[in-house]
């Protein structure tokens, strides 16, 4: 295909797609469209990494048709082989922009820069000299911004720590994350004016929540999953292999166990699992059928049909097993029935209607 041929096929496939997130309702204003409508998300993806469990083949320009409509499908891609990045599923973007729903003129600041697509639509909807972006990982500061200004874009773009925010530029009318906090970090409430917004992946659900003086703050999680990344310390990998090894070999006592690594998967039920034990990791299924989850504090689940083992400093399966009565008790119910309440240092996600409140750790 020549240079011309794939900028025409992408400006179609392009179009399909801004029309399938109308028609789908996850966009839903004409300023979002037209950002959706016009960033070419392309230029972000030059390579994505397709995910199956014993290869990630790289797809790229020299296979354009699958590029391309990879692509412009909406889903997640993975930008790096060592899965350190990932571009959203974009009907999950724009239903996350348009819950920050900015003002013409706002400032955003956004916590996960990674391939720049989601700032290149938020310089198309307020203009690049409202729009930071602030990632952990240097490399893909670097080629973000190059990505942005290919296409005339030159928003502000920092390499650090996105749990401090970005306090030279505050104060922001809103921030959008696209890793995962524990917690909103006090730093994003108070770099937020009161009056704004923050938009943010907790618990595995989207928060939006409208900020109040004195890092105070009132949210709704909207329906659907919102499984990214956590916001991480460092932009390093942990050694898996060695982990998995350790686990493997560990000595524990057992017993029997109802649930399955099954539910992990149901979606509403791991809005509550994140909310009450925030952190835990579905690490691998091995082969043998045995499936192992972690936490960064060391404890450690390995499941071997209906039989657990478990090690470190605390039980985690038990954790799982009692989170799950409680949501079964309270009818399973799902994330759009939850809210968040922040007051200084505490945060609380709430059920609708009953006094069930967890206490989101503060931290990260
Ligand atoms: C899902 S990706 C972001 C996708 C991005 N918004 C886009 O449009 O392509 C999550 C990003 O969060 C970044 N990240 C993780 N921890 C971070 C931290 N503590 N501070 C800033 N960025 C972080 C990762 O490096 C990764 O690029």
């Amino acid at each position: 295909m020549s240079g011309a041929t794939i900028e025409r096929e992408a400006a179609r496939l392009r179009a399909e797609l801004a029309e399938r997130l109308i028609t789908e309702g996850a966009v839903t204003s004409s300023a979002w469209r037209a950002a959706f409508a016009d960033v070419p998300r392309h230029v972000f993806v030059p390579v994505f990494y397709r995910q199956s469990r014993t290869e990630q083949p790289a797809v790229d320009l020299s296979t354009p048709d699958e590029w391309l409509h990879g692509v412009y499908a909406d889903q997640l891609l993975v930008v790096s082989p060592d899965v350190k990045s990932s571009s959203t599923v974009p009907s999950l973007m724009a239903r996350m922009l348009e819950a920050l729903d900015p003002a013409d003129g706002d400032r955003v600041l956004e916590i996960g820069t990674g391939t720049g697509y989601n700032a290149g639509l938020l310089s198309h909807r307020l203009g690049d000299s409202n729009v930071v972006s602030i990632d952990i990982a240097a490399d893909l500061v670097n080629d973000a911004k190059a990505r942005l200004a290919s296409i005339g874009y030159h928003p502000t773009l920092v390499v650090g720590d996105g749990a401090g925010g970005w306090p030279s530029d505050a104060p922001y009318d809103g921030i959008i994350a696209t890793c995962a906090p524990d917690s909103v970090p006090e730093t994003w409430l108070d770099q937020v004016r009161p009056g704004g917004r923050i938009v943010a992946p907790i618990a595995t659900g989207v928060a939006v929540i409208d900020v109040a003086p004195g890092r105070k703050g009132e949210g709704r999680f909207l329906p659907g999953g919102a499984f990214f990344m956590s916001l991480r310390p460092t932009p390093g990998q942990s050694d898996l292999a060695v982990q998995i090894a350790d686990i493997k070999s560990a000595i524990a006592s057992t017993r029997a166990t109802d649930l399955d690594e099954m539910v992990w998967f149901d979606s509403d039920f791991r809005f509550v699992l994140s909310a009450v034990v925030p952190d835990l990791r579905f690490l691998t299924k091995l082969d043998s059928g045995i499936a192992i989850f972690t936490h960064p504090d060391g404890s450690w689940v390995r499941l071997d049909d209906n039989t657990v083992a478990q090690g470190g400093s605390r039980r985690l399966w038990d954790s799982v097993e009692k989170a799950h009565r409680q949501w079964d008790e309270l009818g399973r119910p799902s994330r759009e029935k939850f809210s968040l309440t922040i007051d200084g240092c505490t945060q609380h996600v709430r059920l609708d209607g009953s006094d069930v409140a967890w206490l989101l750790p503060r931290g990260r």
